[in-house]
């Protein structure tokens, strides 16, 4: 979604802009801009498309100032056009605004503006944010943002800069992620801290609420009566080669083939194989605490609500605790039965997805204690749950979810191998499920190794129009997943069904055109799996199996077949995802799609 960056210090702004914009193309956007203070003006260049066309457009008319900021936008008021395209100038052209979120009053704003006389350029709610600055202009750049502030509601993270009073960067949170980074005789805005970590490692994450004067050798943090706030200085804990592809040729598929390591991550420190349990120092949940929940709710979008449903399976087989699973779009909309025995459990890859932040304060409204399982470190998410797990799988650059869904099942795994152990598993099932545990990164390792089967495949069925997938008990939620990894990234239609509930309607559209991709390794449902493997033969599908052994039942039956080792069902979704996220992977390749930008998408989506 959209991307913000700002440079100020001794040096020409634009080249900082340009790689910060650079390196938050993976979230997403259909155009960009930047704004620069050159020889006491603003001066913008902006494009629709590819950051490559602003480039262009800078090369053939380059700015020099060393104060700036830059967006990349994904439209959501208006088409993607250069019109529309952020920073958006005040009428007289002294400030600028770039902004992620929505203005909820923009209707109103632009009807009272434009009875102050001002004319707009665009479709954007941004624009009324700069007219707004240019008509409250008084004193200083911060106070006048804190007065346009007051007049703003919705969702914002804001930069701006404006020639009555240069030298600095105002930046304001409300819902929108925002960082500062410091450098040396050089500080950062940024929405997202790989816009500028190549310069530094040092940031402090902005608060909603939150507003920053950002200069040279300094920044300061104020609240909305401009007092001043102190905000911890955070160290990044990853490195830029964990922002680059590294050889491969595609984010997506480095990200494939660095889940022996990633999962090994989300364990380090935290599986006990001796006692059968784990050790997770975050939850801020006492054994009373622990004891006591009766009722869990798990709550995310996407392929993180996959993982849910998966971690329902296991926190009902293993804790016998009812869990619900639910669309945070949903959740935070409906009247939810919470009681103060209810957990919240928030699954969120960015830890910024906004359904999901809202789900998550509705249900500590209704007085929830929440944990958050995020990604990424320091996101709104993990500040503002009460305890949670991070996964530890680094930064996740492709729009389509990979390491960080097996990361996500991993960590539900030692959450419901923690609480069942308290609440009377065994040891004996405990180490049993734990060793599993321990033994699945050399196992996802040996999958990897025989990529190229998969590629195969899915040279075969690269044209294919449509695809279902099919699976039972918890290969379900592999099915949906592997359904929404193809539709992503290759446009192909794709569904995931329980494998019975087939021929209660999606049998109809099984011929001979159609792929069924069968989520079937050798777990206590296999045999009722092998009868609809039958039914779709029997209607001449083509059928392409995911197993874990020497099948007699399955002889005759299936066209392709790829093999995973066998682990304890309740954790074969780990083994199984891994196939399927590189057979759509290579379809889109082999379809010629932008598979770590697929079109519509946004890696993290940050509006309703
Ligand atoms: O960052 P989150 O895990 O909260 O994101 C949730 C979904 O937007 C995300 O999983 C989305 O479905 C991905 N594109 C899946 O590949």
């Amino acid at each position: 979604m959209c991307g913000i960056i700002g440079y100020i210090g001794g040096k020409t702004a634009t080249p900082f802009l340009i790689e910060g914009l650079k390196r938050m193309e993976y979230r997403g956007y259909d155009s960009a801009g930047v704004a620069v203070l050159d020889a006491g003006a603003i001066a913008t260049r902006r494009a629709a498309g590819k950051i490559a066309r602003l480039e262009s457009a800078l090369a053939a008319a380059p700015i020099a100032g060393t104060t700036g900021i830059g967006h990349t936008r994904w439209a959501t008021h208006g088409p993607p056009t250069e019109r529309n395209a952020h920073p958006h100038l005040s009428a007289d052209g002294t400030v600028a605004v770039v902004h992620n979120g929505i203005i909820e009053n923009a209707n109103a704003l632009r009807a009272a503006l434009r009875d102050a006389g001002y004319e707009f350029r665009s479709d954007t709610d941004t624009e009324v944010v700069a007219h707004l600055v240019q008509e409250l202009f008084e004193g200083s750049l911060e106070d006048t943002v804190l007065a346009a502030l007051a007049q703003l509601e919705g969702t914002y993270g804001l930069a701006v800069v404006s020639s009555r009073d240069p030298g600095k960067i105002v930046a304001a949170r409300k819902g929108s992620p925002l960082l500062i980074g410091i450098g040396e005789d050089e500080h950062f805005v940024a929405s997202d801290a790989s816009a500028i970590l190549a310069h530094t490692r040092q940031v402090v994450y902005l608060d909603d609420g939150d507003v920053a004067v950002i200069e040279r050798n300094g920044y300061r943090v104020l609240d909305a009566n401009a007092a001043p706030l102190a905000r911890h200085v955070h160290k990044i804990d990853w490195d830029l080669a964990a922002i680059e592809r590294g050889g491969f040729a595609h984010f997506m598929l480095k990200e494939i083939f660095e889940q022996p390591q990633t999962v090994e991550n989300a364990m380090r420190g935290r599986l006990i194989l001796e006692d059968g349990t784990s050790k997770l120092g975050g939850l801020n949940l006492s054994h009373e605490q622990l004891m006591a929940i009766d009722h869990i709710i798990i709550t995310a979008c996407g392929t993180s609500w996959h993982s849910g449903l998966i971690g329902k399976l296991m926190i009902e087989e293993l804790c016998r605790i009812p869990v619900a699973v639910e669309y945070a779009s949903e959740f935070r909309y409906r009247n939810p039965i919470v009681s103060a025995n209810t957990l919240c459990i928030v699954i969120s890859q960015s830890g910024e997805t906004a359904d999901t932040l809202a789900a998550m304060r509705e249900a500590k409204r209704r007085g929830a204690r929440t944990l958050g399982f995020v990604n990424v470190v320091g996101s709104t998410i993990a500040r503002e749950d009460d305890g949670g797990i991070y996964l530890h799988a680094g930064p996740e650059i492709g729009v389509a979810s990979t390491k960080a869904f097996t990361s996500q099942v991993v960590a539900l795994a030692l959450f419901a191998l923690k609480l069942a152990r308290k609440r009377g598993l065994s040891v004996t099932r405990g180490m049993e499920i734990a060793q599993a545990l321990h033994a699945l990164p050399a196992q996802i390792k040996e999958i990897l190794d025989r990529a190229e089967q998969i590629e195969h495949i899915a040279e075969e069925f690269k044209r294919a129009p449509n695809f279902l997938y099919l699976g039972r008990g918890v290969n379900f939620p592999v099915a949906l997943e592997g359904a929404l990894k193809l539709k992503e990234i290759s446009y192909i239609h794709a569904e995931g069904y329980p494998a019975a509930e087939m021929k209660h309607g999606p049998i109809a559209l099984i011929d001979e055109m159609m792929p069924v991709v069968f989520v079937a390794p050798h777990d206590a449902v296999f045999d009722k799996v092998v009868s609809n493997v039958q039914e779709v033969k029997a209607r001449k599908g083509n059928i392409i199996a995911i197993t874990s052994r020497d099948e007699a039942a399955l002889k005759g039956l299936v066209d392709y077949e790829f093999r995973i080792p066998e682990t304890v069902d309740l954790l074969m979704p780990v083994l199984a995802s891994v196939p399927l996220q590189l057979l759509a992977y290579y379809i889109a390749v082999k379809r010629g799609s932008n598979v770590d930008q697929p079109r519509n998408l946004a890696k993290s989506v940050t509006v309703e």
